[in-house]
């Protein structure tokens, strides 16, 4: 059996994870999403938010599971067993950074990486910038499975009108 990690914040999942998720599981026989749990970092979303997000959005593929973990991945990865990670490359500019980290990955256990390129319609696309115009108002319906645009709505106060 194969069995892949798709690690990540997911705050909040985005129609770019979804696909990397959908595309890992057509990969790996089993897949787990693990949503990293970060005591220095509060989000806008979270840990049990996230993960009832990602359960309900992932709920159609019946290989995948949710998880959070904290801690190292590979700590993870060596406790469930798991000896692939799977990542999303929307561009270049992301490859440098998970590079190192998938070396440094490999480095500390029998864990390999594998990325796979984002859709060109998602290449722009991060939870960070789809929180900032959410924020002041901005349409992000069409970057966002629709559980969690309506999840966002709800977090997010109703931005002030324009002034004139
Ligand atoms: O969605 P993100 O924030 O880009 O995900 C980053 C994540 C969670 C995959 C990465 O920060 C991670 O693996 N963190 C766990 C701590 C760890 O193992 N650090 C060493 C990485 S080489």
């Amino acid at each position: 059996m194969t069995h892949a990690v798709c690690p990540g914040s997911f705050d909040p999942p985005t129609l770019g994870h979804l696909d990397i998720i959908a595309r890992a599981a057509r990969l790996f026989d089993t897949v787990t999403v693990a949503v990293l749990v970060n005591p220095n970092k509060t989000g806008l979303f979270d840990t049990a938010e996230r993960l009832e997000l990602l359960r309900t959005t992932t709920a159609g593929w019946a290989n995948v599971s949710v998880d959070s973990f904290h801690g190292l991945l590979v700590d993870y990865c060596r406790r469930r067993h798991i000896s692939a990670i799977v990542k999303g490359l929307r561009a270049v500019s992301d490859f440098d950074y998970e590079l190192q980290m998938a070396q440094m990955n490999s480095g500390l256990a029998d864990v390999d990486t594998l990325f796979i390129p984002t859709s060109p319609e998602h290449s722009f696309l991060s939870s960070s910038l789809v929180k900032q115009v959410a924020s002041y108002g901005g349409d992000v319906s069409a970057l966002l499975p629709p559980e969690v645009n309506a999840a966002l709505r709800r977090k997010l106060p109703t931005p002030l009108p324009e002034r004139p």
